[in-house]
């Protein structure tokens, strides 16, 4: 009888399994935090204006991230495979349509191309891990250890750092390398070895880093002006490609629509509450992010920085405040290594995805699959980091106005940002709410009668109809003349 059951879910091998909630928790609030939290959002809300974006960002958690997040971790738990699988194995028991299981495909798609560009970026942050390691090396040498960064060189030198590294094909690709090379590792070590063990010691101290540096930014910065920047609203910003952006940013940050939950949530337990674990998540991901807007902020008005720098804002603005004040070698040493402990649990969970699709539907090893992937995305991640230089000119998406200046990084960054993942999570959305059937959707929710009917609101009507109108008017901005 049992072999039937495990038969007829169509699954080969066991479905691995997190070895407590707490595992659960700390690698999906890994997965969630990352470059999203303390590299992107800083850098939007720094472009577009601070106190607006920020409040309607986290309106968009709570409204329409939250609902799917639990929406996502369900049908992980009820299918009990990798995302694909799992949508197909809902859509049976519902009697619907198994052409469901395209959006997860959406879903892996995403992942995969996410991941490619995501390790160019933190290998930028391995490179300025080695540039700062050094610096504080050779500065404790010297006895000076409350010294700032790089004072050997001229603020011109250390602004030029970013640059030169961007004409540098093979030491990019060699961080590039580096990066994925450890997060393959991690992956191919499987469930509770691997990813588990990766987040139950990289998630605490990234914590402590984070408390840490924003105090020093608190007392050696300008906190004032970062709470003023962060939170006074000029609504009048608020366009729709702004809208468009933090809603984006907001799927980005809470890892959704890239099937990301949904495997993470196929090792979930049956006992493991769904809804408060998911309200966990949101908050812990939104929190952090503000936490590191009210890291980096301080910090870039104290030197008098511009806080709209945009993606530079992280790489080439703070060595140079790190410059300038003082512990700067130690703490700005210890920002890039906490900006790669978050980046390194994110690409962990990127790589998961196509990876649990490889083993569950062509039925191929974790090493293997993991290797294909993460071999893939390496090669897709160079064509990324060779539109910085020698492909710049090369606009893939120029027949779309808002991607026709963007070159390969930017489009692939733009098109998964934009189109990707709202699209996945508004299919996810209408999937949930009304195709798979309503009475295993309440059993898998575990919620009780009141919650259940608001989250099931916000998740058939709210979502759909946001996530539509801030698809089409965010890209096709002419509409509303
Ligand atoms: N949430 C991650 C971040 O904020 O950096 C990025 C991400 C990770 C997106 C995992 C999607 C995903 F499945």
């Amino acid at each position: 009888m049992a072999a039937t059951e495990t038969a007829a879910m169509g699954s080969a091998t066991a479905q691995p399994g997190w070895s407590s909630r707490t595992a659960f928790v700390l690698a999906a609030i890994g997965a969630a935090v990352g470059l999203g939290n303390v590299w992107r959002f800083p850098t939007l809300a720094g472009e577009s204006g601070g106190g607006a974006f920020v409040i309607f960002y986290v309106a968009c958690v709570v409204l329409i991230g939250l609902p799917l997040i639990l929406s996502e971790v369900m049908i992980g738990r009820a299918g009990n495979t990798d995302a694909v699988g799992s949508i197909r194995k809902i859509s049976e028991l519902s009697g619907s349509n198994p052409r469901w299981k395209y959006f997860g495909v959406i879903g892996v798609v995403a992942a995969f191309l996410i991941l490619s560009f995501y390790s160019v970026v933190a290998g930028w942050v391995v490179y300025y891990i080695g540039v700062m390691g050094a610096d504080l090396v050779a500065n404790l040498g010297n006895g000076d250890l409350f010294g700032g960064a790089l004072q050997a060189e001229t603020t011109a030198q250390v602004q030029g750092r970013m640059g030169a590294l961007f004409e540098n094909v093979e030491l990019l690709i060699t961080m590039h390398l580096i990066f994925m090379g450890i997060t393959l590792w991690v992956v191919s070590r499987g469930v509770t070895e691997g990813i588990e063990k990766a987040a139950t010691y990289l998630m605490p101290t990234f914590f402590v880093l984070l408390i840490g540096i924003t105090i020093y930014g608190g007392i050696v910065g300008d906190m004032g002006e970062a709470l003023r920047f962060m939170f006074s609203p000029d609504f009048s910003k608020l366009t729709p490609q702004v809208m468009n952006t933090a809603l984006g940013q907001a799927f980005f940050s809470l890892s959704l629509g890239v099937a990301g939950l949904i495997t993470y949530g196929s090792y979930v337990s049956r006992d493991t509450p769904l809804g408060t674990t998911s309200g966990m998540i949101a908050f812990a991901d939104t929190a952090v992010a503000l936490i590191a807007g009210l890291m980096i902020f301080p910090i870039v008005f104290a030197v008098g920085l511009d806080p709209a720098a945009g993606p530079t804002l992280v790489f080439q603005s703070l060595p140079i405040a790190f410059q300038q004040m003082p512990a700067g070698s130690v703490v700005g040493f210890l920002f890039f290594v906490l900006i790669f402990f978050a980046a390194l649990t994110s690409s962990i969970s990127l790589l998961e995805v196509p990876t649990a699709w490889g083993i569950g539907e062509m039925g191929w090893s974790r090493r293997t699959s993991s290797l294909v992937f993460g071999g893939g995305a390496f090669v897709v991640g160079i064509a990324c980091l060779l539109s910085l230089n020698v492909w710049s000119d090369f606009k893939p998406l120029a027949f779309w106005p808002i991607f026709e200046d963007l070159a390969i990084m930017d489009a692939l960054d733009g098109f998964t940002g934009k189109v990707m993942l709202p699209l996945g999570a508004l299919l996810t959305s209408i999937f949930v709410g009304w195709i798979a059937d309503r009475k295993l959707v309440r059993a898998e929710s575990g919620l009780g009668s009141s919650m259940f009917g608001v989250w099931r609101f916000l998740i058939a009507w709210l979502c759909p109809i946001a996530v539509t109108l801030i698809l089409v008017f965010g890209l096709f901005p002419g509409l509303i003349g």
